[in-house]
């Protein structure tokens, strides 16, 4: 059991293998939160640093006013789960406002239950478990008696990982609407806030870079108003004691498995005290409950590592692979090597010319051939046709299907792109139908790359989606869709909600979209679904539980997708994140590298090419030959072990990532390079969770090394060249 409750003192433990979770119910109203850390065998004397009295300037909750000078204020104390309307003014967790106007919601503790295993969240994504003994469930039963708002906490304790998941539901059982303001799916309080701060921020062709900074009393915050999670930061945020790198100390993990508008962030407060929160921005939205009805918030995963970032994205990946990805191809890590046409041709081809290509992609071992943007409609530029999902007629005489046919002919599998959830003002669909795009009645409509989104909140709107999806699926082989989706929402309305629904729309587009996902995935189990969007721009949590893998970005150079990368890996597993070898120069910012390092590059990922392969050197076919050879025997090394950051890029050396299969046999090194050095020599590069007794060959060579020299001593690494990278195979003798 995971969840133990003192029913007298009526403390709750939340126990995982390495960390402890605990709080306490004070009073009627109040929950205090505890402690969250490494494990702890005992929750006494977690109060005697609460027992502080006459604080300056705070004030006291009603409740406990009649004790004058011996109270305390829950302006100081850690509480569980904070609300505007009371003398915490922090940042409040929930925010809403009730019929009479007020704003003031101070819910009494009523119960407790705990059940074996973990909920599905209805409509939303959500990690899951195959059996009761992963995990117990503890709810927490809060009412505020005046407004009939119900409040249950849900903790999922997971008994193997340490990992505990949250999410809040709200239930009006009152006679009048109640509109929630903020409904924040975590929120914890720590005693202090000698704490780094790590995020990921970015842009389009470079997300999710890494970035840390010392957490001061001016906090910090990362958030999307973008309609998506988007490229500029990810619902992701670590907390990390000051003395934790990759391998040791505490780290504090928080992922929102959702994939719109969200913020995250962190308060010091006057006290020099942490709270982290995490949920849907509160920015332009507001939930009208009426009575009876329900919401439910998104679900935030929280994990605790005391061995350091490394420690923490490697049970991030562990769980992600295995409880949130879903479906036939989640434990599948022979995925097939793609090639997909668009950095090769855009918009600019011909039956003649992919055939031309898929000839030349078969002779080298790739597996899949992918037709990328242009193929539909009279789409020959980024300004028509989003919306006219039948054949382009010029460039595909024989349809989809003639050209899945003689692909497969040719002994590759074929996959599609589709940006479903967009429209072109030049397109029959908005011809047909203007009022399914995203609008606001007697305002200009905004355009994004030559595009608008459509309003997915209209069940008829999600009901085409299907219906396209399902007959062009249905219409030829495809076994693989790239599913994409290229701007922001902007005048966001829509005239199927009533006015005082309105700033309902952003969440209510999200739980549109997750519907037709949802429905398109249960119809089509076998297609393999990658997202997209303008390359990485809603690669999250959300997404993963109904794409099996992502593209991760637009850039494909070998030194920035180092960064983009290594960031990516903070919280996502290799096996989703798609990476393909480009040409050189780089299209976007003409960088020039050897193929071997974009290669090994893009290996740590779902590999694949991106490039008009006709235009290859023989040279470069033969390598592009031996790459594909060298995946396939490491690709299992790859995406089923665990992952090591060894090295990060920022510096002149590159990144050094180290795979361990799953059974621990074999171990792949991949060591790039940045910016070589003059008059250089041999450097010594210490690899990690080796068996320090065991004897490890190079993998092509007669060399055998000695475990525990490889990572005390390091592995000798020859000078590289500029931008170069080199791959080294271990398996244990
Ligand atoms: C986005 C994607 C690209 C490509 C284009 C097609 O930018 O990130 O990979 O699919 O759209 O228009």
């Amino acid at each position: 059991m995971s969840i133990k409750v003192n029913e007298q003192e009526k403390v709750f433990h939340l126990q995982t293998p390495d960390s402890s979770y605990i709080f306490r119910v004070y009073g009627k109203s109040r929950l205090l939160h505890l402690y969250y850390g490494k494990k702890i065998n005992d929750h006494a004397h977690l109060e005697d640093s609460l027992r502080w009295f006459g604080a300056g300037g705070a004030s006291i909750d009603a409740e406990f006013a009649h004790l004058g000078s011996k109270s305390v204020s829950f302006d100081i104390l850690p509480q569980e789960y904070g609300f505007f309307g009371s003398p915490d003014l922090r940042k409040p967790a929930f925010h809403a406002q009730y019929a009479d106007g007020s704003r003031i919601t101070c819910p009494v503790y009523e119960g407790y239950r705990i059940t074996p295993s973990k909920p599905r969240l209805e409509g939303l994504p959500s990690v899951y478990t195959e059996n009761d003994s992963e995990c117990d469930t503890l709810e927490i039963f809060m009412k505020d008696e005046v407004t009939g708002l119900r409040l249950t906490y849900l903790y999922s304790v997971f008994n193997d990982r340490d990992v505990i998941t949250r999410t809040v539901i709200a239930h009006n059982e009152g006679k009048q609407n109640i509109d929630i303001k903020a409904i924040m799916s975590l929120m914890i309080d720590f005693k202090d806030d000698d704490f780094d701060l790590i995020h990921l921020e970015g842009n389009w062709a470079r997300e999710r870079h890494v970035e840390r900074v010392p957490l001061s009393r001016m906090g910090a915050n990362v958030y999307s108003r973008r309609g998506l999670s988007a490229h500029d930061h990810s619902p992701f945020l670590a907390l990390a004691r000051k003395n934790a790198d990759e391998e040791h100390g505490d780290v504090y993990g928080f992922s929102f498995v959702y994939s719109g508008n969200f913020e995250a962030g962190v308060e010091s407060d006057r006290y020099n005290q942490a709270r982290v929160y995490m949920g849907i921005n509160s920015f332009d939205f507001n939930w009208r409950l009426e009575p009876g009805q329900s919401f439910t918030a998104p679900e935030a995963v929280a994990v605790f590592s005391s061995k350091g970032l490394g420690g923490m994205s490697r049970t991030f990946h562990k769980l992600y692979k295995s409880r949130l990805c879903r479906g036939k191809f989640r434990d599948k890590v022979e995925r097939p090597v793609l090639i997909n046409n668009w950095e090769g041709t855009r918009f600019a081809f011909t039956e003649e010319k992919i055939l031309d290509m898929a000839k030349i992609a078969k002779r080298v071992g790739v597996e899949l051939f992918v037709l990328d943007d242009g193929w539909f409609g009279k789409r020959d530029e980024a300004d028509s046709s989003l919306g006219d999902w039948y054949p382009h007629k010029e460039k595909l005489p024989d349809g989809v299907a003639g050209l899945a046919k003689k692909i497969n002919d040719l002994g590759l599998d074929f996959g599609l792109w589709f940006e479903p959830e967009m429209v072109s003002p030049d397109s029959d669909l908005y011809r047909a139908h203007p009022d399914w795009a995203l609008h606001v009645e007697g305002r200009g409509m905004s355009q994004g790359r030559n595009q608008y989104v459509l309003d997915l909140t209209r069940k008829e709107v999600q009901d085409y989606i299907v219906k396209f999806m399902t007959e062009n699926l249905e219409s030829a082989p495809i076994v693989y869709v790239k599913w994409d989706y290229n701007r922001h929402l902007t005048e966001v309305g829509s005239a199927s909600v009533p006015p005082e629904r309105q700033a309902e729309v952003s969440h209510r587009y999200m739980l549109g979209l997750y519907s037709v996902l949802e429905r398109l995935r249960a119809r089509f189990p076998d297609i393999l679904f990658e997202g997209c969007s303008g390359g990485g721009g809603r690669f999250d949590a959300g997404m993963l539980y109904y794409f099996d893998q992502y593209w991760t970005s637009d850039m494909t150079d070998v030194v920035e997708r180092q960064f983009i990368q290594e960031g990516t890996s903070m919280v996502m597993p290799a096996i989703t994140m798609g990476s393909h070898v480009s040409i050189c120069p780089n299209v976007h910012i003409k960088r020039v590298s050897p193929l071997r390092a974009r290669g090994y590059c893009a290996m740590c990922g779902q590999f694949g090419y991106e490039l008009d392969i006709t235009k290859c050197s023989e040279e470069e076919l033969d390598e592009i030959a031996e790459q594909i050879v060298f995946y396939k025997s490491i690709r299992e090394i790859i995406h089923s072990g665990e992952m090591y950051r060894v090295r990060s890029p920022k510096g002149r050396d590159g990144a050094a990532w180290e795979y361990i299969s799953e059974n621990g046999k074999s171990v792949a090194f991949a060591v790039f390079n940045i910016l070589a050095y003059p008059s250089n020599y041999p450097r010594r590069l210490r690899m990690t969770a080796l068996d320090p007794d065991a004897r490890y060959r190079l993998r092509g060579t007669d060399e055998v090394y000695d475990g525990a020299m490889l990572m005390y001593s390091g592995l000798a690494i020859q000078p590289m060249d500029d931008f170069d990278g080199q791959m080294f195979i271990f398996d244990k003798e």
